[in-house]
């Protein structure tokens, strides 16, 4: 579903250098690194809001750089994506932010599904707020529920439990895992435990190149000595 062929871009230094990924249905991938190393570029160029200066990102067998505008936003409307900070829009109400592609794709029961959602993600007494009346978690999680609400079969999460406590962030990892089944998943995140509890393959990007792309219990055989350091201290949970 997403196939990243020896990418490149840089800002004033290189940002990301030769990196290829390809991403299938059931893939769940979670992506580690350290700050800067270039995790939220590659997953904005996956949803072509960021453009490589090298390279080829396919979406659903599409080239991204051949796509126009339009026929950018009807593949958007298949790709879920959670912004590290959630991205919401200020002018819309909660519930107007979640429900916001239905206004594009006239997607039936669309407040039934605002409610379900929103009951999901504890926000459902927040949805006549405006972003700015909310705490930076409950942000997350309209954000989140923003990105699950057309059912994407794509799902982009750029550290999307940040701000969350241990036990909500623990209830909505499981919600997270259930849903993203038979999807593809690219998730961002610092917490290693997370990641172990989460996917099934983890790539670890350090200063812009991909270190480490294997499934979780193969990372006791790594020789890196960084991708040793990163994981030592996890915990795995069942
Ligand atoms: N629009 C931009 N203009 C200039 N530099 C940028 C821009 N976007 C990102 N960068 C730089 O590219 C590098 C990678 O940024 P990126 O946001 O991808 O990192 P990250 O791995 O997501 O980090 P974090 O874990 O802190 O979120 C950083 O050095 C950042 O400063
Ligand atoms: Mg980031």
């Amino acid at each position: 579903m997403i196939e990243i062929t020896q990418i490149y871009k840089s800002y004033e230094k290189a940002v990301l250098k030769n990196v290829s990924l390809s991403v299938k249905k059931g893939d769940f991938v979670a992506l580690l690194g350290r700050s800067g190393s270039g995790k939220s570029t590659l997953l904005k160029m996956i949803n072509a809001l960021v453009y490589p200066d090298g390279g080829e990102i396919r979406v659903f067998g599409k080239n991204l750089s051949d796509l126009s505008g339009r026929e950018l936003m009807f593949l958007r409307r298949k790709i879920g994506y959670v912004m590290q900070d959630a991205g919401l829009f200020p002018h819309l109400k909660v519930g107007e932010n979640i429900a916001f592609v239905s206004k594009l794709t006239r997607v039936q029961h669309a407040k039934q599904k605002v409610r379900k959602l929103s009951c999901m993600l504890g926000i459902e007494a927040l949805l006549d707020r405006y972003p700015d009346e909310l705490s930076g978690g409950q942000r997350q999680r309209v954000g989140i529920a923003r990105a699950l609400f057309n059912e994407p079969e794509i799902l982009l999460f750029d550290e999307p439990f940040s701000a969350l406590d241990s036990v909500l962030k623990r209830e909505l990892q499981s919600e997270i895992k259930g849903l993203a089944s038979h999807k593809a998943c690219v998730f961002v995140t610092h917490d290693v435990s997370e990641a172990m509890f989460l996917a099934n393959r983890i790539v670890v990007l350090e200063k812009g190149e991909i270190v480490f792309d294997d499934s979780a219990d193969k990372i006791a055989l790594s020789e890196d000595k960084f991708i040793r350091g990163l994981f030592r201290d996890h915990s795995r949970r069942d």
